[in-house]
Order: structure tokens, then C-alpha cells, then sequence
């Protein structure tokens, strides 16, 4: 074999990741986007004459990485831990008298590194010999999933690291779409009738967690990083350090990072990203403040979930003006009536709205609005805003008051007061807005997770008559689906498959999806925990039912309302009969949430001995050692613990409280 094409290929790749860097990483491109195709396509070609010489890091490798069915678990080597937050100079003030007062004798100003707070997914990759081998979501912090193959799309992480990184590294940041791409993107999904993501920050995260890896290169995704997990033989006194190492190795390290000495400067910093919030094409949400020096840090310590050497200083609600330019009403899932106001267009901290929620008549009532009035909106990350007061000196005489409706707007159904008279309700369970509402919620996000049904198609099957309630999903046909609007053999034949593979979606998930009122996913998750089968469920008195956690009279009452009807029953008994699994909560089916987490007791733990306590954690799958290693995982910290802590802390091992400890339990199961 010739080597003059393999050192063409080395060179090429070379010129590639090069070229990329410059584009997506300093954002100075050197190359056109015509020079850029000649070597890619040159690439490719060599590469298919010789797939033999295809490795994992070439750049024409980003997308077609195996892709796994589902998202494995991940354990995390160093938990990722989340942070502190404040909203205003007195409670960062205290924020650092605190820390001062943990440190005793240190008198000194601190210097902090400054960085924006980016509001996206934040994510974990895993360089082995400089070579990205996993990428994982934070999950719980300690287990997340495996999105390998969608991190690799980014051009942003690099595939292969810059001379000097480390053998082992776990590189950490922040996966965002900026605003742009996401309206752009919500724009396409509302003229498909797809759902709608509520910000960019679901929107990404919606992106990184695509089965297929192609949806994921699809989305303008950035990856900025700021910080490590491990990181073996790297030299750095200080965060900043860090982050130049960062930088070196070839990550986006956001512009606007700096470091500050003292309050006053990290006030400076914190307006200043704040006066640049709106104009970002990247969401902040604050800023992060971290104590610069590793050796503070680390005297520092963690809380459970928390370092004491940094802190988030988040920023207030976005607001702007607008006029109210009619109001509608809209049918939710359980009938509710809720007023919506239609705004003028506005921008409101860099992304357009266009519509606000009144909640309910008494509000509309107390906050005096009507139709044409000028008002405050308020945007807290979500689209939807809320409308926050009236601006009464606007007023030109030629607003008009606007009451709710004795009869459902859609099904034209007198409507009924609620006991407390604030919630409006059509009773009729059939009501069109409510059947499409409910077959909404249940295939959305949270619930069934069905790809591919979207508002529209929605629409449709419930205006042929061909599905009445969420049970009829699962016996639509090809027959079914092909003669409908924009649906074609491929589109069909996704959807069955994604109905097909709905079925399978744990219990809570369906519980969740079923749409009970006053049950959300919490509230799903522990009922699904307690009665283990639907059927379990299905008969609990109310009694029982309260007696769940988080569950009290009302929404005992509410579930059983919704399985006495005929209705629920019958539909239950066609989603058993085509095959919806309902399968138990994982935890106490045999799986392992805590496999590969070591702790370590310490201390007297109140109302459970030790022998039961090491139980409960091998039940899981934990471990639990007698002495404090780098391999501990937790030190859960009884009364009166003494020196097993003080490890726990030199190794900077996170520490629990008993009740930490038992809520991270509660939380695997
Ligand atoms: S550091 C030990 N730095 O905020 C500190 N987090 O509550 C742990 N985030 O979801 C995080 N920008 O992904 C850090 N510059 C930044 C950040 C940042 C955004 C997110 C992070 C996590 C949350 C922490």
C-alpha cells in the first residue's frame, strides 16, 4: 500500500481539527467554507478507499459513533456537585463572611474566578490518553446517562486533546443552544405542530438526549467548559489555571470569564454580565463566584451537594412592557378554563413572546385587566411569561373588560364553578380540547415520550375519530396513519415504532402520563414506588393511599375519582390488552442504583442500627468499608463522629448528614 495517501489522510485530519478549532473554539475561521469542503470531501474519500483506517477521532467521525438503544448509566468518578445560590450584594456578602469565619485565620481579600452561569444541560466528558471515550449527563450528580454519541456531534468538544493534557480527565460544562437557534427551532416545530421546548435550556437538553445521534448534529449545540473532575498530574494553583489549561487543550472557554479580587469587584463583574444578559445569544442565568485557590478550596470543603468555595449569584426575572391585545381562553386536560393573554410581541431578555398566562378569573379579577392594557411581563427562563401588573397610566379609555364564559369555548358545554368558585370547568369529559389536551400531555415530554406525535397529527387523529383516548394509540395501524395530513410510509413507520416502544415505559412514567389531577411526576414516581402494579394502585382504598408519602387527603381522593370511572377502567383494560407493560420501579426489581458506591458510617445514627443500615445500602447495590479511602464514595456522619470526618474532608469526600443520607437512598430507589 502506497503511504503517500495515509500521510494525506494524517495531514488532512490535521487540517480539519485545526480548522475547526479556529471556527468553533476562537471563533476566527481560517479557512472558507469551500477550502473546509475540499478537505473534508477529500478525507472521506480517502477514508472510503481505506475504512480500514477510520479511528474514532477523525473528524469525519462525529456523527456515526454505535449508538445504543437506550441511555446507559453512568457513575461519575467525582460526584458533580451543585451550588449555592444568592440574589442580592448582602447575601454574597454573607456568603463570604462565612467562608472567612470557616477558615479562621484567613484575613486576606479573596480572588474569585468570575463566570457567567449558563443555562443549559451541564455534562461530563471522560478523555482516556487524551481521547474522549465517554460523555455523561449530571443525573443525580453521582449516576448519569451515557450521550457518547451526541456529545461527539458538537464541534465545540474536541474528539482528541492538545499536547500536555493528561492521561485520565473529566472535563466539565455546559451544553446550550443559543437563543436564536432555539426560536429558530420552536418557529419549525409550531408549522410541524410539534410541542413546543419552553427555553433553550430544554431545548438543548431535549437535543443531547436524541436516540439518534443525527437529531443531536442537527441543533447548534455549544459546549462551554469550566471545570474538572478528575484531573491526574495537572498543575494548577487555581481555578483560573484550570480553565487556561482548558483553553490550551482545545475547550470554548467563555470570553467573559475573569478573575476578581474582593466583593466589589465581583459586583462589578455580576453587572456587567447582567448588562450584557439580553444582547447574549447564550441564556445566563447569573453568575458563578469560585474561590479562586484550589488549597482554599479544598480547606473549604463541601456541603452534601454544595462546595463552600463557590457560589451562584443569580440574576432577577426578566421583564418588559407590552399591551395585552386580546384574551382567550383555553381548555386544559381536566377541563379547567384558563384565561391567556395575547400580547404584542416582545423580547424579553433576548427571546420573543407572545403570550402570557392569566391563571384564573380571580386573578384576572385582582391584577384588573382588560383587553388593550399595557402591562409588566415577567420571564423567570420559561417562554411564558406571566403578566405582573397593569400599568393604569397608560390606559386610553378604550380598553375593554373581559369575563369569563358561561359556556366551553370549544364544546360549547355550560361550564361549572369549582367549590373555592375560582376554577371554571366544561364537564364534559369528551370535550375535543380536553381529549386532544389529555392525549397531549400523554405522549409529552415526562410521560410517554412519544416521538413523533406531535400537536398536529394530535389534531387530526382526534378529528377522524380515529383515537378518543390515549388507550387507541396503541391500536393504530399503517391503514391508520397513511392517508393523514404530511404523513408518509417513514414517518408511519417511526411512529408505531415509538408507540411500540412506549410501552415499555415504567410505571411511574405512565402514571404520570395518565394525567390524574393534582398527580404530577413526583407525586407519579412515589405512587409507582408504593403500589409496585397498576393493578396495586388500581384498588387501593383511600386510606392507603394517603398513607404515601406526599400524598394527602385530596389527592387521595382525586386518584381514586379517576379509577372509579368506567372510563379510566376500560381504558386501562385496552392498554393492558395491547400491550402496555406497565413495569415496576426499577430500584426493587433487582437493579443496582447505588453499584459501585462505597460509604462509610461513621458516628450513631438515630433510630437504625448499623447492621440495618449497611443493609439498606447493599439493597441497593452500595458498599460499605470501615475506613475513609479515595475510593469512598460518602461519609455519612452520625453523632458524635470524629476523625473518619476529618479524612473525609482532607480528601475532600463528600460528608452526609443522616438525613442527606436517607433522602439519597430515597432518591435511588
Ligand atoms: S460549577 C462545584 N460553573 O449550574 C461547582 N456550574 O448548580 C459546580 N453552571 O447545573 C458547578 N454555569 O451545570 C459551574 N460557570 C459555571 C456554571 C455552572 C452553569 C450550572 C451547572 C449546574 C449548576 C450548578
Amino acid at each position: 500500500m502506497s503511504r503517500a495517501p495515509r500521510k494525506r489522510l494524517e495531514e488532512l485530519r490535521k487540517l480539519i481539527r485545526r480548522a475547526d478549532h479556529d471556527y468553533y473554539i476562537l471563533d476566527r475561521p481560517t479557512l472558507s467554507d469551500a477550502e473546509y469542503d475540499l478537505l473534508f470531501d477529500e478525507l472521506r474519500r480517502i477514508e472510503g478507499d481505506h475504512t480500514d483506517w477510520i479511528t474514532l477521532d477523525s473528524p469525519s467521525q462525529r456523527v456515526g459513533y454505535p449508538i445504543a438503544a437506550t441511555f446507559q448509566p453512568v457513575r461519575h468518578a467525582v460526584p458533580l456537585l451543585s451550588l449555592a445560590k444568592c440574589t442580592t450584594r448582602e447575601e454574597f456578602d454573607g456568603f463570604e463572611a462565612r467562608s472567612r469565619r470557616y477558615l479562621k485565620d484567613f484575613e486576606d481579600q479573596f480572588e474569585y474566578s468570575c463566570e457567567p452561569k449558563f443555562d443549559g444541560l451541564a455534562v461530563e466528558l471522560t478523555y482516556e490518553d487524551r481521547v474522549l471515550t465517554v460523555a455523561s449527563t449530571r443525573g443525580d450528580g453521582t449516576t448519569g446517562e451515557n450521550i457518547t454519541a451526541n456529545m461527539r456531534t458538537i464541534r465545540s468538544v474536541p474528539l482528541t486533546l492538545a499536547d500536555g493534557a493528561p492521561g485520565i480527565m473529566d472535563v466539565r460544562g455546559e451544553v446550550v443552544l443559543g437563543k436564536r437557534a432555539f426560536e429558530d427551532l420552536n418557529r419549525a416545530r409550531e408549522e410541524e405542530g410539534a410541542e413546543l421546548f419552553a427555553n433553550p435550556r430544554n431545548a438543548a437538553a431535549g437535543a443531547v438526549r436524541q436516540l439518534d445521534p443525527k437529531m443531536t448534529a442537527a441543533r447548534p449545540l455549544q459546549f462551554f467548559a469550566y471545570g474538572t473532575g478528575r484531573r491526574e498530574g495537572v498543575d494548577a494553583v487555581d481555578q483560573a489555571a484550570i480553565l487556561a489549561h482548558l483553553r490550551a487543550w482545545g475547550f470554548l472557554i467563555h470570553p467573559a470569564v475573569t478573575s476578581c479580587l474582593g466583593a466589589d469587584e465581583v459586583e462589578a463583574f455580576y453587572r456587567h454580565i447582567l448588562s450584557e444578559r439580553e444582547a447574549s445569544d447564550w441564556e445566563m442565568d447569573g453568575v458563578v463566584l469560585k474561590i479562586n485557590d484550589i488549597a482554599l478550596q479544598q480547606r473549604l470543603g463541601a456541603l452534601s451537594r454544595t462546595p463552600r468555595w463557590a457560589i451562584a449569584w443569580k440574576f432577577p426575572p426578566q421583564e418588559a412592557h407590552t399591551q395585552i391585545e386580546d384574551i382567550q381562553v383555553q381548555v386544559g386536560r381536566t377541563g379547567v378554563l384558563t384565561p391567556v393573554a395575547h400580547l404584542r410581541p416582545v423580547r424579553v431578555g433576548g427571546v420573543e413572546v407572545r403570550r402570557a398566562t392569566l391563571h384564573n378569573a380571580l386573578e384576572l379579577q385582582r391584577k384588573d385587566l382588560r383587553i388593550g392594557d399595557t402591562v409588566v411581563i415577567r420571564r423567570a427562563g420559561d417562554v411564558i411569561p406571566e403578566v405582573v401588573r397593569v400599568l393604569p397610566d397608560q390606559r386610553t379609555g378604550g380598553e375593554r373588560t373581559f369575563s369569563m364564559p358561561d359556556r366551553c369555548p370549544v364544546c360549547d358545554t355550560p361550564v361549572v364553578r369549582g367549590d373555592d368558585a375560582v376554577a371554571i370547568r366544561c364537564p364534559n369529559l369528551t370535550c375535543p380540547a380536553q381529549v386532544r389536551e389529555r392525549l397531549f400531555h400523554f405522549a409529552g415530554r415526562g410521560a410517554m415520550d412519544i416521538e413523533g406525535l406531535g400537536n398536529q397529527l394530535i389534531d387530526q387523529l382526534v378529528t377522524r375519530g380515529l383515537v378518543h383516548d390515549p388507550a387507541d394509540l396503541f391500536s393504530l395501524k399503517q391503514d391508520d396513519l397513511l392517508p393523514l395530513d404530511l404523513m408518509a410510509q417513514k414517518r408511519a413507520d417511526n411512529l408505531l415504532a415509538a408507540l411500540a416502544e412506549a410501552k415499555r415505559r415504567p410505571l411511574a412514567r405512565v402514571i404520570a402520563a395518565l394525567g390524574i389531577p393534582s398527580v404530577g411526576e413526583h407525586t407519579a414516581s412515589v405512587l409507582a414506588r408504593q403500589f409496585r402494579t397498576i393493578d396495586a394502585l388500581m384498588d387501593a382504598d383511600l386510606e392507603q393511599l394517603a398513607s404515601a408519602p406526599d400524598v394527602g387527603p385530596i389527592i387521595a381522593r382525586s386518584i381514586r375519582t379517576f379509577f372509579d370511572a368506567a372510563a379510566t377502567q376500560d381504558m386501562i383494560r385496552r392498554m393492558k390488552s395491547a400491550g402496555v407493560a406497565f413495569p415496576p420501579e426499577s430500584g426493587r426489581s433487582g437493579e443496582q442504583p447505588l453499584a459501585g458506591t462505597t460509604f462509610v458510617l461513621t458516628g450513631t445514627l438515630q433510630g437504625v442500627t448499623r447492621q440495618e443500615a449497611k443493609q439498606r445500602i447493599e439493597a441497593l447495590g452500595g458498599r460499605v468499608a470501615g475506613s475513609v479511602s479515595l475510593k469512598t464514595n460518602y461519609v455519612v456522619a452520625g453523632d458524635d463522629s470524629g476523625s473518619k470526618v476529618d479524612r473525609a474532608r482532607e480528601l475532600d469526600i463528600t460528608i452526609l448528614t443522616q438525613r442527606e443520607w436517607e433522602e439519597l437512598l430515597d432518591d435511588s430507589l
